[in-house]
């Protein structure tokens, strides 16, 4: 009995986390946080609920296998936390920048071309999963990664915050 008890108030709690989550996401989705930068010129984007929802799918079918939380699963120097977005060569804490990367991707320092080591739409032969990705959704997975730093502060990228 008391055992049941346990269970049922363990399995609610964990429901109701979940319920708070979830929710908190979509509330906490300020127009602020989904302000993010468009190209390193300064220009800035205000990321429509759609659009971060689409990249979220995007992100889990496409990218969660070798980024969960922000890491990167064989390069843990090579994150997509902020401070490493911002520092990379031509940097990537921008929607242009992001989505450059998906087409072309280059070593951290910009300078080598990773063509056969990280997905990218130019050479799909190679990664079949990238050839349908769209303008759009290449957009809409940049931005969805942008503001998981305001989301969820040291739990995405390896603990680094940007401040
Ligand atoms: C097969 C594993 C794999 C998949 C799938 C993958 N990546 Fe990566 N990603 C990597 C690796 C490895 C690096 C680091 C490359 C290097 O050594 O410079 C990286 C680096 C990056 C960077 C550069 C980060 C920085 O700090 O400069 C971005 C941006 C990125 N990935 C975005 C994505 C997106 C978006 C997707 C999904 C569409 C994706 N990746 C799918 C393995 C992957």
């Amino acid at each position: 009995m008391l055992k049941r008890l346990f269970l049922t108030t363990i399995a609610t709690l964990l429901f109701a986390f979940q319920f708070n989550i979830s929710s908190a996401n979509a509330a906490e989705l300020s127009e602020s946080i989904r302000t993010v930068n468009l190209n390193d010129q300064g220009e800035k984007i205000v990321l429509s609920l759609k659009q971060v929802k689409q990249g979220q799918r995007v992100f889990v079918d496409k990218c969660t296998y070798c980024h969960k939380a922000g890491l990167t699963k064989t390069n843990p120097n090579v994150g997509l936390g902020a401070e490493a977005l911002a520092n990379a060569e031509p940097a990537k804490d921008n929607i242009a920048g992001i989505v450059e990367y998906l087409k072309n991707p280059v070593t951290y320092d910009g300078e080598t071309e990773i063509y056969e080591l990280h997905p990218n739409t130019t050479r799909s032969d190679l990664y079949p999963m990238m050839r349908n990705l769209t303008e759009e959704e290449m957009e809409s997975v940049a931005g969805y990664i942008l503001i998981q730093p305001e989301l969820r502060g040291t739990m995405w990228g390896g603990g680094k915050v940007y401040n």
